[in-house]
């Protein structure tokens, strides 16, 4: 089965999941998402059993609520989507505007599933009222009612019962994690961070997290980093300071779009860091440089 990911969420793990689910235990207590969103990496282990638990924590609240009512309510959220859905049809500009304005007063899960479907390459845009303003995608209704009650329901198979759900800055989930833990941590890219930036809800400072992974090793807790990107040579953000001796990965993620449209060979990376306590933990030995192929298959360079 393909992982389920009935909300579109722009900077999803999805595609690299298989890559970083490499480098876990086989078998971890819990598994932890600081910075959640789409929550495509606990999906992704929970399909291959990654873990007996699961804690999903994400800053932006509406995003959390939606998945914890996808994953406790599965009928209850695929008949709202499907009535929002169909009302649409026939005057599909107008009523996206009308459900983002509703969304904007009242945080309805349902109404941020539709817009996110709807939305700009399901791309979280906020103005600086904290409103969701992003457009919607006038080439697509978003997905079927059919399809996306299937991808509900899949999705509730893999993490009721076992989930705990939350909306705490990231600081306060780090300092209720333990030894028997693996935490994943996708934080927003720095460049996309600070405040002027509607990318996300929130942001974080820099220092702040060298701060908390500091204290993670203090405490030997296992977790992992998707960090900053890098174009070519060009990298966005800073790298993670070398006193916390973390194990480095570069993964080749492609070329990006305005390499390719302007004749260049650029590539683009994203690291991935993994803490010294689960470099004790786990069997392989990590490489330096990984690519995934298009095929899913990885490839080691
Ligand atoms: C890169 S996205 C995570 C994407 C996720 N890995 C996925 O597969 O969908 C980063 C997330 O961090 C959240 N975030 C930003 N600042 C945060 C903070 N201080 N504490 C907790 N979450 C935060 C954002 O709302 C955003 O959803």
């Amino acid at each position: 089965m393909k992982a389920p990911q009935p909300i579109p969420y722009q900077g999803s793990k999805r595609a690299l999941a298989p890559l970083i689910l490499r480098y876990f235990p086989s078998f971890s207590t819990r598994i932890v998402e600081p910075f959640a969103g789409s929550g495509a990496i606990s999906v992704a282990s929970a399909l291959r059993n990654k873990a007996e638990r699961y804690w999903l924590n994400d800053l932006n609240k509406p995003l959390i609520s939606l998945i914890q009512e996808i994953v406790e309510n599965p009928e209850i959220i695929s008949s709202k989507y499907a009535k929002i859905w169909n009302k649409q049809l026939g005057k599909e500009r107008e009523y996206y505007k009308e459900v983002r304005a509703r969304f904007n007063k009242s945080n309805k899960p349902e109404d941020f599933l539709f817009i996110l479907a709807r939305c700009v390459k399901g791309a979280v845009r906020y103005n600086s009222n904290g409103e969701f303003n992003q457009s919607p995608d006038n080439r697509r209704k978003g997905k079927r009612p059919s399809n996306m009650e299937k991808e509900i329901f899949q999705l509730s198979n893999l993490l009721k019962n076992r989930t705990v759900f939350s909306s705490h800055d990231f600081k306060d989930v780090l300092s209720s994690v333990n030894v028997e833990d693996l935490v994943y941590m996708d934080p927003p890219y720095q460049g996309t961070s600070n405040k002027k930036d509607s990318r996300y809800l929130a942001g974080l400072k820099f220092h702040d997290f060298v701060e908390s992974l500091n204290q993670l090793n203090d405490n030997q807790i296992s977790y992992i980093i998707s960090y900053d990107g890098k174009l070519g040579n060009k990298s966005y953000g800073d790298v993670l300071p070398e006193f916390l001796n973390l194990n480095q990965i570069l993964i080749e993620v492609g070329r990006s779009t305005t390499a390719t449209l302007l004749g260049s060979d650029e590539i683009t990376y994203e690291s991935l860091y993994l803490s010294p306590a689960l470099m004790n933990k786990i069997e392989i030995v990590p490489e330096k440089t990984v690519a995934l192929k298009s095929s899913g298959q990885l490839q080691l360079l």
